[in-house]
């Protein structure tokens, strides 16, 4: 049988889509093995997380690094030490240098709190709900070196109403964060996943859309 493919996650604070993917590994016995959990801030709840699961974690204070560079570098150094074969981020604050991004590309994605291209950056769910939207959601995809400008893997939408918060939003989309994230990263465990010419594929398919949660339901979790 094929080994699982090793994975390192990068966090900078709570870590529930870090716990997520936790629990999903250990209840269904899958695809994938988290071999690493780094944080910039040595403080991440995350990290707690993981030493309850006995997963080795790195810290790595950016704060220590006069340049984005020098600071990129040793994160590259740490993650190619550990010889993983996907980089998860998952809540991790950081701007990523280009030099990074190429060195990882096609093997990082990243979740994100829109329905990309909407609302890159910080505070999304406030936007959406400025922009008088009626529907939010995430995006999990490949990271290139434009921030959360990658092709897209896949899309979960969720409603707005007309009570919403920023506060209710924001749970309501880490709700279908905890079910996309662990799928996507076992479907590039089976090898379903693949970057290639800056679009994202899927099945050996290039995806013109982004795939949607409601292909959960067709697989057996
Ligand atoms: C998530 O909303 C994710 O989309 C964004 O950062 C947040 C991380 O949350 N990139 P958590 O630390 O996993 O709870």
């Amino acid at each position: 049988m094929k080994q699982p493919i090793k994975i390192a996650i990068l966090i900078s604070g709570s870590g529930s889509n870090l716990q997520a993917i936790i629990d999903h590994q250990k209840q269904h016995a899958k695809k994938y093995q988290i071999a690493l959990v780094i944080s910039n801030k040595a403080n991440a709840y995350g990290l707690t997380r993981a030493n309850n699961e006995n997963i080795p974690t790195e810290s790595i204070d950016h704060t220590l690094f006069k340049r984005r560079e020098s600071f990129d570098q040793a994160l590259q150094k740490i993650i190619d030490n550990a010889q993983v074969d996907l980089i998860v981020l998952a809540g991790f604050m950081r701007i990523l240098t280009p030099q990074f991004t190429q060195h990882f590309l096609g093997k990082m994605i990243n979740i994100h709190p829109s329905l990309l291209p909407k609302y890159t950056g910080l505070n999304t769910h406030q936007r959406a709900l400025d922009a008088g939207d009626t529907e939010h959601g995430l995006s999990i995809h490949f990271v290139t070196p434009e921030l959360d400008s990658g092709p897209v893997i896949l899309q979960a939408k969720v409603s707005i109403n007309s009570q919403e918060t920023a506060e209710t939003l924001k749970a309501k989309v880490h709700q279908q964060e905890h079910l996309a994230y662990p799928q996507v990263i076992e479907w590039f465990a089976q090898g379903k996943l693949a970057l290639k010419d800056n679009q994202a594929w899927f099945e050996q398919t290039p995806l013109s859309k982004p795939q949607q949660l409601h292909r959960l339901n067709d697989l057996s979790i």
